[in-house]
C-alpha cells in the first residue's frame, strides 16, 4: 500500500516538474487523480493479429489501472496522424502506437514532444534519424522472422521452386523486413526464386485476391509465402477454387500464428508459420508506467517468438489464448 502511494505521489511530483520543463518528454498525467492516461492509435482491425493485439492492450490497461483512450486508424496513416494530435490535445500522459508505415511520423512526434508527452512506438517501428522522438519501442525483430521462413525454405526445398509472395502493406514495417529476411536466406539456394511478390495489405481478402491473380498469371507456383496468417488463408481459399490442394500441390508459410493459421497448419493445408506475438499489452503498460515516472527504459524491448510445424501447431493449439 505505502509503495502504491509513493509511486503515485511520484508521477504527481513528475508532473508538477515535467509540465514546466524543458519539453523531453516524462509525462503530464492528466487526469488530475494522479491515473496515467494513454493514447493509443492502433492501426486497424486488418487481421488476427491486430484483433488479439487490441484485446491485449485493452485488457492490460484496465488491469494496471492506466486510463486508455483508443483509437482505430483503418490502416491509414492520416487517421493515426489526426489521433496523435488529438491525445496531444487532451494532454495525455503518454502516447503509444503502431505506425501503420515506416516514414512520415517526424512533424507529429515532434508536436509530442514540444508537449513533453512521451511516445512509446508498440509493434511497429519507425523509419526516423531522430530517435529522440520516442522513448522506446516494443515489439518483434520482423527481419529475424522472415529469416525463419526463409531457413524453413533453405532446409525443405528440392529442386526447382517457384514462390510467390504476399506482401503486408505497402511501406508497412513488418512488409519491408520479412521480406528483407527471407530474402536473405534464400540466396544461399539460386534454385528458389521469387517469381511475384505483391501487397495483400495483410487481409483474408487481400490474399485471396492477389492468389487468384498469381494462379492465372504464373505457369509454376510451389510455395506462398505470405508475410501473415490471414492473407495465407485468402490464399487457401483461391488454392482450394483452383482445384488445388493447398499445403501439397502448393505449400504454404505464413507469419503470425494465430489460431485460425495455426489450425491450417494442423490441418496440412499450411506447412509452416513463424510465430508473431500480439500480447504486448503487458510490457507496454509497464514501459508506460516507467516512461511516464521519468524512469530511464532500454529503446528497444524485443518479444520472444518461435516457429510451429504441424506437429507443434497440434500440441499447442488447445492452449492458444488468440
Ligand atoms: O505488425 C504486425 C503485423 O500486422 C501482423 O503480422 C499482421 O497480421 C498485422 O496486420
Amino acid at each position: 500500500m505505502l509503495k502504491k502511494i509513493t509511486t503515485v505521489a511520484g508521477v504527481v511530483l513528475l508532473s508538477a516538474l515535467t509540465a514546466c520543463g524543458s519539453g523531453g518528454g516524462g509525462g503530464t498525467a492528466s487526469s488530475g487523480s494522479g491515473t496515467i492516461t494513454m493514447g493509443f492509435a492502433q492501426v486497424g482491425a486488418e487481421s488476427g493479429w491486430r484483433t488479439a493485439n487490441t484485446k491485449s492492450i485493452q485488457d492490460e490497461a484496465k488491469a494496471a489501472g492506466i486510463e486508455l483512450k483508443f483509437s482505430d486508424a483503418q490502416q491509414k496513416q492520416e487517421n493515426q496522424i489526426k489521433a496523435i494530435r488529438s491525445y496531444i490535445q487532451q494532454k495525455v500522459s503518454v502516447i503509444a502506437f503502431s505506425p501503420v508505415v515506416e516514414t512520415g511520423w517526424d512533424t507529429v512526434l515532434l508536436e509530442a514532444k514540444r508537449a513533453n508527452i512521451p511516445v512509446i512506438l508498440t509493434d511497429r517501428s519507425i523509419d526516423s534519424d531522430d530517435t529522440s522522438l520516442y522513448k522506446t519501442f516494443l515489439g518483434s525483430d520482423f527481419v529475424e522472422e522472415g529469416r525463419r521462413a526463409g531457413d524453413w525454405l533453405v532446409a525443405n526445398a528440392s529442386g526447382p521452386t517457384n514462390v510467390v509472395e504476399l506482401q503486408g502493406t505497402t511501406g508497412a514495417a513488418p512488409a519491408i523486413d520479412r521480406k528483407k529476411g527471407f530474402e536473405e536466406k534464400i540466396a544461399s539456394k539460386p534454385d528458389i526464386k521469387v517469381v511475384a511478390s505483391q501487397t495483400g495489405d495483410f487481409t483474408r481478402s487481400g490474399g485471396k485476391q492477389v492468389m487468384e491473380a498469381f494462379l492465372k498469371s504464373q505457369p509454376k507456383i510451389d510455395v506462398v509465402y505470405a508475410h501473415n496468417d490471414d492473407m495465407g488463408l485468402g490464399a487457401i481459399e483461391a488454392i482450394k477454387a483452383a482445384g488445388k490442394v493447398p499445403g501439397k500441390d502448393i505449400k504454404i508459410i505464413t507469419v503470425d500464428a494465430v489460431k485460425d493459421g495455426m489450425q491450417a497448419l494442423a490441418n496440412g493445408e499450411i506447412n509452416f508459420i513463424v510465430e508473431c506475438n500480439p500480447l504486448l499489452g503487458k510490457q507496454l503498460m509497464e514501459l508506460a508506467k516507467k516512461v511516464v515516472a521519468g524512469e530511464e527504459v532500454p529503446n528497444r524491448v524485443v518479444t520472444e517468438e518461435g516457429t510451429f510445424t504441424q506437429e507443434q501447431a497440434k500440441a499447442a493449439l488447445p492452449q492458444r489464448q488468440y
